[in-house]
């Protein structure tokens, strides 16, 4: 079984795509976590972030294992992510392992902005998250906080719209809601409360499937 959870910028596809194959007992992949590798490794490498021959060639050299998840989390990990995913040959090169890694038996949860409607159309269950814009910063804002960061909240909403713009103005694979999505909003909704809703969602696309 596929799930797959697109949303914008902190919106809590994250947490929700983990805690989601915690449930079911699925893998879980946080693909934004490629993206934000390939820009690592371009910057580690001295590369420009829009040179797509060794972008490409850093998307298709990714180690699973480099996805370590605190070098990768910063806000500006997250902005040069934006302008490499941008780049049609990177987007092409991560497919297959996209793809391999949805493929996983028993089943698994890959969240981003374009599995249900690029990497995985056929997948089984395709969830649509969003939340207001000063929700998300406001999360943003903690997350960092959190992390021992000083937090200006009008500059995290400014770099989340930023973001949203472009991975929502892009030619390849632009960020949007599949037609056959579920929308889940998760302004009002704490994790707990998100978790079940998605439960929910999915529960009822297996009953009416009659897996259930
Ligand atoms: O989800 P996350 O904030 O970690 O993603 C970082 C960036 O990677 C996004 O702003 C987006 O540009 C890109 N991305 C993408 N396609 C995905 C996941 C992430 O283009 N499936």
């Amino acid at each position: 079984m596929i799930i797959a959870i697109d949303g914008p910028a902190a919106s809590g596809k994250g947490t929700l795509g983990k805690r989601l194959a915690a449930h079911y007992g699925f893998h879980h992949l946080d693909t934004g976590l490629i993206y934000r590798a390939v820009a690592r490794a371009l910057l580690e490498g001295g590369h420009p972030l829009d040179d797509e021959v060794h972008a490409e060639q850093a998307a298709r050299r990714l180690e699973a294992a480099r996805f370590d998840e605190g070098a990768l989390k910063s806000q500006a990990m997250g902005e040069a992510a934006s302008v490499v995913s941008a780049l049609p040959k990177v987007r092409a090169a991560l497919v297959d392992f996209q793809r391999r890694f949805a493929g996983r038996p028993p089943g698994a949860v890959l969240d981003g902005r374009d599995i249900g409607t690029v990497i995985c159309p056929q997948a089984d269950v395709k969830i649509f998250v969003i939340a207001s814009e000063q929700e998300r910063a406001r999360r943003r804002a903690a997350e960092l906080r959190a992390g021992g960061n000083m937090v200006d909240e009008e500059a995290v909403l400014a770099d989340i719209l930023r973001r949203d713009e472009r991975d929502r103005g892009r030619a390849v694979a632009p960020l949007r809601a599949a037609a056959d999505a579920h929308l889940l909003d998760t302004t009002h909704l704490d994790i707990d409360a998100a978790v079940r809703a998605a439960v929910d969602i999915v529960e009822a696309v297996r009953a009416g499937r009659g897996h259930g």
